[in-house]
Formats: C-alpha cells, sequence, structure tokens
C-alpha cells in the first residue's frame, strides 16, 4: 500500500511552451472559451446537485431520481430513488431514433476483416444475447465474467448484462488461467463468456484454453459461453459449454430493459495497484453512466458526424469508459481493433485512421513512445487529415512524446487532451476541455467541472503552487467507485483513511502558477536522493528529451551516502548503438537538464522495459534488478516474461 508519509517532492520539469485552442477548433467547441469552462466549473462547485441534476436530463430514465446525491464517508450514492438502465441508454434509444442505421462499431480484425454494427443491429444482437443470459437462469445481481477477444461481441456481452442487471466482470485476454481462476473466484462468477481465441500478431491467443484450465480451479462458475472467433479446435465440456451461435440461432429478439435502481452495482473490474491481490473496483450505474457520457462529450468535444477511436483493449477500464459506454450513451460511432499495432506493420493504427477517417484518436503515451521508437516513415506513409483532436491516457506522458504526438499525428493542428483519471474514478478527472483550455506539454490541465482536485501534505493541507504533493480529490464525482467488491474495508484504507476525509490517489503532483496539475506518477515511485525528492518521471523526460533516447525509466537503488542512487534504463532509437560515450553523455544530458542532484548514477541499456498489460512501465521489478535482489513481488500482471530474464542477462 502507498504511504503518503512524506508528501512533498521537488519539482524540477520546467516546460513552458503552451498551446491556445486553435481559432476555427474553439469557435465551433461545445465549451468554446477559459471564461466559459470557469463560469460551469464554478456554478458544478457551487451546486454540486444542481449541476449533476441538470446534467442527468441528457439520460433517459424510467423513473427519475428523488434526491441527486447522498454522502455517507465514504459511501456514495447518486441519484436515489430512481430507475435507469444502462443497455436502453447506450443502444435502444439511438435504434429507436434518428441513429437507426447510424454506425454503432466499426471493427476491424487483426486479419483485416471488419464489420459494421448499426445501432439497430447492436439492439438486435443485445436483446438476443440477453436472453440467452437469462435462458441460462442468470438473475440480476448475478456476476459474469467476460474473457473475450476485441470483438464486437465483447460490447454486446457487457451490454447484454447491464440490460438485465448481470455485474460483468471484464478480463484482459492477456491474463493467465490463473489470474482468470482468481478473480472468479474473488466476484463468485456464475458464468465465463469467452471465444476460442483471438489474433494477436498473427496468432491465436487460446482463451478458451485458458478458460479450461481456470474452471479446474473456479468452483462457482456453472457455464461457459464460447463464441468462435479463430475456427480453433477447443474441447467443449458437455452440460457446462455452450456455443454462442447456437444459442443465438434460437434467441428471441424480444428482452425489455429491466428498470434496475441507480445504484445497481454495473461492473466490477480489477486493478493490480502496484502490489498485493487484485482489487475488484465497482461502479454503479445512473451515476457511472452519466459521468463517462459527459466527460465524453466534454473532452472529446463530440460532434454528432465523428469517429472516434480509442484503442484501449475492453479489458481496461479506458475500454469500459470511452469504447463502448460513454460513446455509446451519446450516439457515437467507436472504432474497435481487434490486434496488435505492429501488425501486418508498424503502421496499422495509422491505416485504420485512414482507412476510417478516424477524426477523435485517444491512446497511452507507452504506444505513443513506441510510435516515436519506430520512426516518422510509418504515420508519413497514411493520409492522417481526418483528425481533429488526439488523447492520452494511463500514464504521465513526456512532453518530448507529446511534441512528437503533436507534429507528426497531429500535423500540429490538432489540440491534444492528456486526461488523467483512474480505474477507480471511472471517469475522466482532470483534462482540458480543447476549445476553451491552452495545453502545456506534459499537464493534464484543469479539473473537471464537478471535479474538485487538490494537492495536500499528509494531513490534508494544501500545498501553494509549484510545490509537489499528493493528489486528493475532495468532493465525491459520480462516477466514482463504490466500493472494493466484498471489502469495504480495504476500500476505506486504501483510499479514504491516508489522508483525512478525502480520495487519496495514490499519485504525486503540483499545480503551477494558472492552476494547471502536472501528475508526477505514483508516490511509491518517488526516488529519495540527498534528501531530495524526485519524481522518476521528471528524470525519465530529460531522458527521453535527449534525441537518441526512445523510453526511459528510472528507479532508485541503494546507496550508502546519498540514501537514494538513481538507475535509468534507456531504451533508444531506431539506428543508435549504445555506448559508453552515449552513457556519458546521458548522464551529463540529465545533470544538466535538470541539475547535478539528479545526476544519474548509472545507465543500463536495454531493448524493452518490463510492463504491466496496460502499458505501465513496472519500477517494482526495475528497483529489483537496479539493487541486485531477486524479484519476490507479484509478477502476473508483466506483459512480457522473457524482458525481465533479458535485462538481468545485460547486467551480466
Ligand atoms: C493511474 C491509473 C485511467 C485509465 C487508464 C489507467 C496514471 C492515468 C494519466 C495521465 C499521468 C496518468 C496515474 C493513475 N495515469 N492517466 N493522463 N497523466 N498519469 O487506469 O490502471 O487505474 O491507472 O494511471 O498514475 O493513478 P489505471
Amino acid at each position: 500500500m502507498s504511504s503518503p508519509a512524506a508528501a512533498n517532492i521537488t519539482s524540477v520539469l520546467k516546460e513552458t511552451r503552451t498551446f491556445p485552442p486553435p481559432a476555427d477548433f474553439a469557435a465551433k467547441a461545445h465549451i468554446k472559451s477559459q471564461a466559459e469552462y470557469e463560469a460551469m466549473w464554478q456554478r458544478a462547485h457551487d451546486d454540486p446537485e444542481g449541476f449533476w441534476a441538470e446534467q442527468a436530463a441528457s439520460l433517459s430514465w424510467f423513473k427519475k431520481w428523488d434526491k441527486v446525491h447522498e454522502w455517507n464517508e465514504p459511501f456514495a450514492k447518486w441519484f436515489l430513488g430512481g430507475k435507469i438502465n444502462v443497455c436502453y441508454n447506450c443502444v435502444d434509444r439511438h435504434a429507436e431514433g434518428a441513429r437507426r442505421n447510424k454506425p454503432a462499431i466499426l471493427w476491424e480484425g487483426e486479419p483485416g476483416d471488419t464489420r459494421v454494427l448499426t445501432y439497430a443491429d447492436l439492439h438486435r444482437e443485445v436483446r438476443k444475447f440477453a436472453n440467452v443470459l437469462k435462458d441460462q437462469g442468470l438473475k440480476p445481481g448475478d456476476r459474469v465474467t467476460i474473457y473475450m477477444p476485441l470483438i464486437p461481441e465483447a460490447a454486446v456481452a457487457m451490454l447484454a448484462c447491464a440490460r438485465i442487471g448481470v455485474t460483468h466482470s471484464v478480463i484482459f485476454g492477456g491474463f493467465s488461467d490463473t489470474a482468470v481462476a482468481d478473480r472468479n473466484n474473488d466476484a463468485q462468477a456464475r458464468m465465463v463468456i469467452t471465444a476460442d481465441g483471438g489474433w494477436r500478431r498473427g496468432k491465436v491467443v487460446p482463451l478458451k484454453h485458458n478458460v479450461d484450465a481456470a474452471l479446474d480451479k473456479s468452483p462457482t462458475v456453472e457455464k461457459c459461453i464460447v463464441f468462435n472467433r479463430c475456427n480453433q479446435p477447443v474441447a467443449m465440456k458437455a452440460g457446462r459449454d455452450l456455443w454462442w451461435h447456437e444459442l443465438m440461432a434460437t434467441a428471441s429478439e424480444q428482452c425489455p430493459a429491466a428498470e434496475l435502481d441507480s445504484e445497481h452495482p454495473l461492473y466490477i473490474l480489477y486493478t493490480s495497484g502496484s502490489t498485493g491481490k487484485p482489487k475488484g473496483v465497482l461502479h454503479t450505474t445512473a451515476g457511472y453512466l452519466l459521468g463517462v457520457s459527459c466527460t465524453h462529450r466534454w473532452v472529446f468535444d463530440l460532434r454528432e458526424e465523428d469517429v472516434f477511436w480509442c484503442t484501449a483493449d475492453i479489458g481496461w477500464v479506458t475500454g469500459h469508459s470511452y469504447s463502448v459506454y460513454g460513446p455509446l450513451c451519446n450516439g457515437a460511432t467507436t472504432v474497435m481493433y481487434e490486434g496488435a499495432p505492429d501488425t501486418p506493420q508498424k503502421d496499422r493504427f495509422w491505416a485504420i485512421v485512414e482507412k476510417y477517417k478516424v477524426n477523435t484518436f485517444y491512446t497511452a503515451p507507452t504506444a505513443i513512445r513506441a510510435f516515436l521508437k519506430w520512426g516518422n516513415e510509418w504515420p508519413q506513409k497514411r493520409d492522417l487529415s481526418s483528425l481533429r483532436l488526439l488523447g492520452t491516457v494511463g500514464e504521465p506522458i513526456n512532453p518530448e512524446a507529446w511534441m512528437w504526438y503533436h507534429e507528426v499525428i497531429g500535423g500540429g493542428r490538432c489540440p491534444i487532451v492528456d486526461t488523467w483519471w483512474q480505474t477507480e474514478t471511472g471517469m475522466i478527472l482532470i483534462a482540458p476541455l480543447p476549445g476553451a483550455i491552452a495545453t502545456k506539454p506534459g499537464s493534464a490541465t484543469r479539473p473537471l467541472p464537478g471535479v474538485v482536485a487538490d494537492i495536500v501534505d499528509k494531513q490534508g493541507r494544501s500545498l501553494p503552487a509549484n510545490q509537489g504533493g499528493l493528489l486528493v480529490i475532495r468532493k465525491p464525482w459520480p462516477a466514482m467507485l463504490r466500493t472494493i467488491f466484498g471489502d469495504d474495508e480495504r476500500f476505506k484504507q486504501q483510499y479514504w483513511l491516508q489522508v483525512p476525509h478525502v480520495y487519496f490517489t495514490a499519485d504525486g503532483s503540483r499545480r503551477d502558477d494558472d492552476g494547471y496539475f502536472w501528475i508526477m506518477g505514483r508516490v511509491d515511485d518517488v526516488l529519495n536522493v540527498a534528501g531530495h525528492r524526485l519524481s522518476t518521471m521528471e528524470v525519465e523526460s530529460a531522458l527521453v528529451h535527449h534525441p537518441k533516447v526512445a523510453e526511459a525509466a528510472v528507479v532508485g537503488k541503494p546507496d550508502e551516502i546519498k540514501g537514494e542512487g538513481i538507475a535509468c534504463f534507456v531504451t533508444l532509437r531506431a539506428g543508435n548503438t549504445p555506448t559508453e560515450e552515449l552513457k556519458k553523455e546521458l548522464i551529463q544530458h540529465v545533470a544538466k537538464e535538470i541539475g547535478a542532484l539528479a545526476r544519474p548514477d548509472e545507465i543500463r541499456f536495454t531493448e524493452a522495459l518490463p510492463k504491466t498489460r496496460s502499458g505501465k512501465i513496472m519500477r517494482r521489478l526495475l528497483r529489483d534488478i537496479a539493487s541486485g535482489r531477486q524479484t519476490t513481488g507479484d509478477t502476473t500482471t508483466l506483459e512480457d516474461y522473457s524482458i525481465l530474464a533479458k535485462l538481468r542477462e545485460e547486467e551480466e
């Protein structure tokens, strides 16, 4: 668990470039000026219930709420007494209206097969699949695991659950059978929905095979529904395993959306945190839907004709909130792509942007740094002129990567929305409104309307501008997690007791003189060098600023004199060779950029960095390597085990 014991963090990042919203962008935007944003933020601050009630009019309700909000710290309820259905809001109301034949999902498989589901198509599929679930005896409140590739059926399965009040738990297809079993057991899932496999870098990920192994260890699971994606031979266990297409062939299209309470549990999503047992973050119905639909509209400045592509897998919260629930609730067109960004070639994402004329593109810094490493030739082969807005999420983005994204992908004309949020927050909390807020490379800028963020010390006292501290949220917001499934105590401990009476994010941040937030990463990752608490992210940014560096990870290692020394793991841009000279040059470079206090003690070149399956660098593992320790902690979230072995070899 993160300890906010020492809260102050010295911030050394000096980034002064600003990019005002382009005038033509601002003129057409939903929120057109900083003054308009500020008025909206103030209104939400002064009367949150009035503000959110007004927003909630954009949703379709079976029965209006009696009370907007109830706060029994740390347990929140929103729209009490209201009756609503997420699937109805995301599908039926569009299919029954003017958007009937508008594409809801534009999908492309890795091998190049494509599908378009209009809202009418989606409506038919979700009703039929909801009936399939009912026929299997599922009832409101039951839990179902979804372990699927990124295919339209994954969204259909989620929406069908939502339609009948079944709580889904989506597990990313890259997780192992043990991870699936642990999550099945924690959620006491009655069913697993999966596929024979999914395509990834030209190979089939054997999902059903993994499920078979998981189900040997998952006593609560009674049934398993299997979608045939890859025509892989799979074992079907009689009485337990059922084919999706066989069940759908006879399923009725009549299935009314259940009238559910506002606080009905919509989904559980497991998040690992940096250590320990995964936490089942619980999101509920009305507040979550309202949060994701409003933020999707504001932050991506949504228009009717947009083609919106969030590249995240459906197994992450980003996929839940901004591939499925946010865009569909808003009647938008959402793009989904099954496979890897470098299959068959390193321009696959740009080929998709070109083909579907994507105009809003939302991805992660880890992907952006990979593109930057691969070189400009790949995006330059494709027509990216349809793009009008770019987004990023998942980690602090180094100013260098931000500038590359802006220039090479955005052609210098697209605003970039750097969106800070978490699995737990459900919706984006800090991000620029692209027509209203000038951006600064590396800053998530300002809190959205309805969000009261602050930077504090461990007692919860606000810190002045330019002082690094703990990022907290002072007031509840509609899409916030309600608890950790089955563990209210852990929920309190993790988020509400470390800093009194506020939501503790576990991130470090500072605010500049303009009130902009600069996220410095997890407090766990802070270095303590000769009494200075430095953010690893800022040292990494300095390294990435060097023209030969593609990506860097910085960790502390024990140092008798300084407390902690600075160890840097560096990957180089295509075409550069690792040499001792270059090591010296990089050490000098950091000392010059930041100051002698941040002079690296050691540089190690590596082909790749160990990352979680969602793309975050696992600094904990690098700390073990840098200090010559055995790796003891949990490594089940590691994306590629071979990287650890390689890093250890490189050491010898
Ligand atoms: C953590 C949450 C939110 C969806 C994906 C990740 C880091 C996220 C940013 C950003 C700096 C960011 C934080 C946060 N993070 N977005 N724009 N700038 N850091 O969800 O796995 O729950 O991770 O990701 O450290 O706490 P998650």
